[in-house]
């Protein structure tokens, strides 16, 4: 009896947001995949599955990994841990069960893989046994500065990226001593980031912008009152201080 050659898993960032932002070698790995798995939550869909929905085939086997539920008490009850743990095995089986058969499998991430990626956890639990290829995406960091037609860095600045789930302590620390900086993970965050922003004295510099390049986009300046109502697609950015 022949074995079966394992398929290969392809972690594939798919960039921010516009169908058109994906990489030349992400798109032809999707297409070289018969499965294409995601995660998602309880109303189904995703971000990354949205992103990729125009290049899939009708013949693309859909692997859909419901999240725990993810937001506000959950996210901090003492069982989360372990939940994202269990979710993680038991998908990364789903997925190994799919390369056995001899089936590619692309993972697909919003924006790059190995930046605050969920792609990470699976490649955690696979790389060392499939054959994997990891391909970058373009980033929110990259992104949110485009949209916002403000550079981000030049000559000898450095830019401080800040997830804004660090307690307004740490926020504020890492803050003042930045140049440029971007804060991530905001939505519920944004209270929080605003207030360390007005007492460093550094509101008036800082953007944000949601949902980059996605439907129902929006840049609003962080000294208005309607941005607490942003999402968690959104990003903080305080752009090139000097003048370019
Ligand atoms: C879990 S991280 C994933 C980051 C992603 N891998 C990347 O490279 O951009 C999720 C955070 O990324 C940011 N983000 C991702 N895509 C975005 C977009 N299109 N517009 C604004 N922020 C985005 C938000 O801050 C969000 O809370």
């Amino acid at each position: 009896m022949t074995e079966t050659t394992p398929g290969k898993l392809y972690g594939l960032g798919v960039g921010p947001g516009d169908p058109e932002l994906i990489s030349m070698k992400s798109y032809r790995l999707l297409q070289e995949s018969q499965v294409v798995a995601y995660p998602t939550g309880r109303a189904g869909g995703g971000n990354a599955l949205s992103i990729v929905e125009p290049h899939l085939r009708e013949d693309h086997i859909m692997l859909p990994m419901m999240y725990p539920a993810t937001a506000g008490k959950v996210a901090d009850s003492p069982e989360y841990p372990q939940l994202m743990t269990d979710f993680y095995d038991d998908t990364a089986n789903e997925i190994a069960a799919h390369l056995d058969t001899g089936r590619n499998v692309a993972l697909i991430c919003q924006g790059d893989p190995f930046f605050y990626g969920s792609y990470m956890y699976w490649h955690a639990r696979l790389a060392e046994k499939y054959d994997t290829t990891v391909v970058p995406g373009i980033s929110s960091v990259m992104t949110g500065p485009v949209v916002l037609g403000k550079p981000l860095c030049h000559r000898t600045d450095t830019v401080t990226v800040i997830p804004a789930t660090l307690s307004e302590e740490e926020i504020e620390a890492r803050l003042k001593v930045a140049d440029s900086a971007v804060l991530m993970k905001l939505g519920r965050t944004l209270p929080k980031v605003r207030r360390v922003l007005k007492r460093i004295g550094r509101l008036d510099e800082a953007w944000l912008v949601e949902r980059a390049t996605m439907e129902g986009e929006r840049v609003i300046p962080m000294t208005d009152d309607s941005v607490e109502k942003a999402g968690y697609f959104s990003i903080c950015v305080l752009p090139c201080k000097t003048p370019v």
